[in-house]
């Protein structure tokens, strides 16, 4: 599908500003042709997704309405994460996990699965018993090809390896690391091609969406795994930012390097916490960060999806996680489009 990023070049700002004026004038049924995220987003190569909590999407009528109505990709949250997939060994409970992939087939939407080689969320008796480094490799290997061939053909994208290096970019220490060297990650994606080998399969992790030592060490192990022949087809870059840290100023460069290696790029998790309460400052600046990520993914060829991290304040993560902080998502607890939405939605609009 032709997409007006495919012909951005050094005329970008003009094109980008023409199109603009032109849509300027809404009229009535244009408007309703693209008043969601999801019909913005037709035609620019990019879909817009998100996280999707299934306590939520069970209980929540208007959770689920929204769910359905503005995102064409979803990612579950939790429930394809070891710990929630085989919490006693030998024994799967894919059942949250397909109601996931049977609600999205019934949307449109394409999942992003998530995730299958970590050191969080492990189940207890994996990280709790002593396995030998034979048994471990044992146990990732068939980890990865039960979980991907139960899924065969119904997944768009993994996020085979996550978080896999420290901010210095050296390799994080993990059960995995220390058992098998750092080769398990070659080792995972492979496993997982062979599971289904028509998915994409991601790199993903947080603080590499601007130019950094982290960031390096993912251009420097693509470009080495691709070499090696394995089967690694795109970098995900989470987006979890935070206003009192400042915006990044290199995610456009950043994102153009892996786009110019041929793998494909996405941002996974986007959400932009601040340091409560709220204020209209604040409010502002997160819109202005969400529309800085988005408009990197458009201004590049090969950036297939834009993830927000959950798209309530309802359900959000932060606030549990990060002490004082929250009000991170597009959507208020109440369901109310903030700013954010908005620029997302424009965004989108001048691009499609
Ligand atoms: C988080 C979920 O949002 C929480 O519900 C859970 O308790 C912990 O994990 N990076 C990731 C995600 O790759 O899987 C994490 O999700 C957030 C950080």
């Amino acid at each position: 599908m032709p997409s007006i990023r495919n012909k951005l070049g050094a005329a970008a700002t003009g094109t980008l500003l023409t199109l603009g004026l032109a849509l300027a004038p809404t009229a009535p049924a244009a408007a309703a042709a693209d008043d969601t995220l999801r019909s913005a987003a037709r035609g620019t190569g990019v879909r817009i997704g998100t996280a999707i909590d299934m306590t939520a999407l069970a209980e929540d009528a208007t959770y689920r309405e929204i769910a359905g109505r503005e995102f064409n990709t979803v990612t579950p949250e939790n429930v394809m994460k070891w710990e929630a997939v085989e919490p006693t060994r030998g024994t799967y409970n894919w059942a949250p996990a397909d109601q996931l992939v049977d609600f999205a087939r019934s949307h449109g939407q394409k999942v992003r699965g998530h995730t299958l080689v970590w050191h969080s969320q492990n189940p207890s008796w994996l990280t709790e018993d002593a396995f030998t480094p034979a048994q471990l490799r044992r146990l990732l290997r068939q980890h990865i090809l039960d979980e991907v061939g139960h899924f065969r053909g119904r997944i768009w994208a993994w996020d085979v390896a996550n978080e896999v290096f420290n901010e210095d970019g050296t390799p994080r220490d993990t059960i995995w690391l220390r058992a098998l060297g750092p080769g398990y990650i070659a080792d995972a994606f492979r496993w997982a091609h062979q599971a289904d080998p028509k998915a994409k399969l991601f790199l993903n992790d947080y603080n590499v969406e601007w130019l950094s030592p982290k960031s390096d060490a993912y251009y420097n192990l693509i470009i080495q795994l691709r070499r090696q022949g394995v089967p690694v087809h795109g970098f995900g870059m989470q987006g979890h930012l935070a206003l009192q840290y400042g915006l990044p100023t290199t995610v456009l460069e950043n994102v153009q390097r892996f786009d110019a290696l041929g793998v494909q790029t996405a941002f996974t998790e986007v959400d932009i916490r601040m340091q409560l309460p709220a204020d209209p400052i604040k409010v502002a600046a997160q819109a202005e960060g969400f529309g800085l990520l988005l408009r990197a993914c458009l201004l590049v060829r090969n950036c297939v999806s834009y993830t927000v991290w959950g798209f309530t304040d309802k359900y959000s993560w932060v606030p549990g996680v990060f002490q004082g902080e929250g009000s991170a998502t597009p959507y208020t607890e109440d369901y109310q489009p903030k700013p954010a939405y908005y620029t997302l939605r424009d965004t989108l609009r001048l691009a499609s």
